[in-house]
């Protein structure tokens, strides 16, 4: 039977500032860490990217034509506070998204606005970036300018992108800046200063009672044991989950870390000779901010799958699209399997649409006081052809068609979720892969920058007249 989307749910697509935006160095922008590591790796460059900073009304014109109904942007912080510190704002940086959420307004797409996407001003960056409780504060005081300077033209705010992900990068995997690999006491703490972080931004919105709603976004997937009926694998899976879905998610709704988390967040911290500070005094800002999140973002890409494992600590990412390459085995908490019966991108992504459902209705379930969730990113990432002015990107309309069946299942069930947001909306720079690995809805010529609505678009367009799953 064709699954059905509720009429007002928003169809929307995803940005990230440092990765449609380009003009790295235009308009007084201040440096970013990824500026320089990007260039001493000398695989690819951020800029143009898809040269949003100068194509936006383009890119707006073409949601209000294929039914694109909401947009998540980011604002570079290094546009608005080129040190991430300053006391003076750059005036053309805060010009650039008055222009933008200006457009937006006209083109009637809904801008749902993060204040950090990855991108750290390097000043503080250098200092420590959130491992600093410096950075924490000049996070507050940019993210209070934007919330008053912006109100009015954006309703929908969310403190941060990722946490999991942008601490894990930095720190485990060291495919982020500063590129550090394996420290677990880096990892777990960044992670909980940014929670901090979001507590104060939030804490402040309430207090100065700015007109809109604010939420901080995560990557949850979900994790499973490879085999079921093995103890070692579900501890596995279960050690896994905490260190990157449960640790976060009872900072966000409960503002503490419950027994069982705490307990096996110290568990994989003395397997990796590591350990954190957690002071009270931060406890009592999150619980405060707990009390008042408008919204959880979950991004879901994939599920994984995770095996007892008792060896050392071995990552190899695939940031090239050759499947079969990638190796995720974490020390004191397990291995992830990617050679399974399950569908995978050539990103070995394990394509897997349950995992959404069940995230969600885990949330649901698990955290009777959240209120409403936006599925802030889910996409596939494809080697796009072109051909003839035609890109056939079925396997992304499968992708995307399993994934909403998956919310729509949701909602049937109860679950508050109120919007979609495709990642991407046009392809885009990707962090780790470069230009290789597409997302968009619209095709972009890197080279002239030109815009292709890809088959998706227009599947799109339809889902967004009919909100039939078809
Ligand atoms: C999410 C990020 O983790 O995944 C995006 O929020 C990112 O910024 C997306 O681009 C896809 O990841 P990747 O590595 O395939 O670009």
């Amino acid at each position: 039977m064709t699954k059905l989307l509720p009429k007002n749910f928003v169809l929307g697509g995803a940005t990230a500032a440092y990765q449609a935006e380009g003009a790295t160095k235009e308009d007084g922008k201040g440096k970013v860490a990824w500026d320089d590591f990007l260039e001493k790796q000398g695989r690819f460059k951020a800029d143009p990217a898809s040269d949003f900073y100068h194509r936006y009304p383009e890119d707006l014109e073409l949601c209000e034509k294929f039914g694109v109904d909401g947009i998540r942007i980011s604002i570079a912080w290094s546009r608005i506070f080129p040190n991430g510190n300053d006391q003076e704002p750059n005036p053309l940086g805060v010009k650039f998204y008055h222009d933008l959420f200006k457009e937006c307004h006209k083109r009637q797409v809904e801008p749902y606005v993060t204040l950090h996407h990855f991108d750290t001003p390097d000043t503080l960056h250098k200092e420590g970036d959130f491992l600093n409780l410096d950075t924490v504060e000049a996070f507050a005081r940019y993210a209070d300018f934007c919330f008053k300077e912006y109100e009015g033209e954006v309703t929908k705010w969310f403190t941060f992108n990722e946490v999991w992900p942008v601490s894990s990068c930095q720190y485990l995997t060291g495919t982020f800046p500063p590129g550090i690999r394996f420290d677990y006491s880096k990892v777990v703490q960044s992670m909980h200063n940014i929670m901090l972080a979001h507590a104060r931004a939030l804490n402040l919105f309430k207090e100065k009672g700015y007109a809109g709603q604010c939420g901080i976004i995560h990557s949850l997937e979900t994790k499973y044991p490879y085999n079921r009926d093995s103890i070692d694998d579900q501890r596995a899976a279960e050690l896994a989950d905490t260190l990157s879905n449960k640790f976060l998610l009872d900072a966000t709704f409960l503002g503490e870390y419950q027994e069982a988390t705490w307990n096996n967040i110290q568990e994989i911290l003395r397997s990796n000779d590591a350990h954190i500070e957690v002071p009270y005094e931060d406890i009592v800002e999150m619980k405060q901010a707990a009390s008042q999140l408008d919204y959880l973002g979950i991004n879901q890409y994939q599920s994984s799958f995770f095996r007892s494992y008792k060896g050392d600590n071995d990552i190899h990412h695939n940031g090239t699209g050759e499947k079969g390459t990638s190796v995720f085995k974490l020390k004191g908490v397990g291995e992830a399997m990617f050679d399974m019966a399950i569908p995978r991108t050539d990103w070995d992504w394990l394509i897997y649409p349950k995992g959404l459902y069940d995230m969600i209705m885990r949330v649901k379930n698990d955290y009777r006081n959240y209120k409403e969730i936006f599925i802030t990113e889910n996409g596939m990432g494809y080697k796009d052809d072109f051909e003839d002015g035609v890109i056939n990107d079925t396997p992304r309309i499968e992708y995307i068609k399993q994934h909403l069946e998956a919310v729509s299942d949701a909602i049937r069930d109860g679950a508050n979720v109120n919007g979609y947001f495709l990642w991407s909306l046009m392809d885009v720079f990707s962090w780790s892969n470069g230009y290789n690995k597409r997302y968009g809805l619209f095709y972009v010529d890197f080279e002239s920058q030109q815009r292709y609505p890809k088959q998706s678009a227009y599947w799109w367009k339809e889902l967004h007249q009919t909100r039939e799953l078809k």
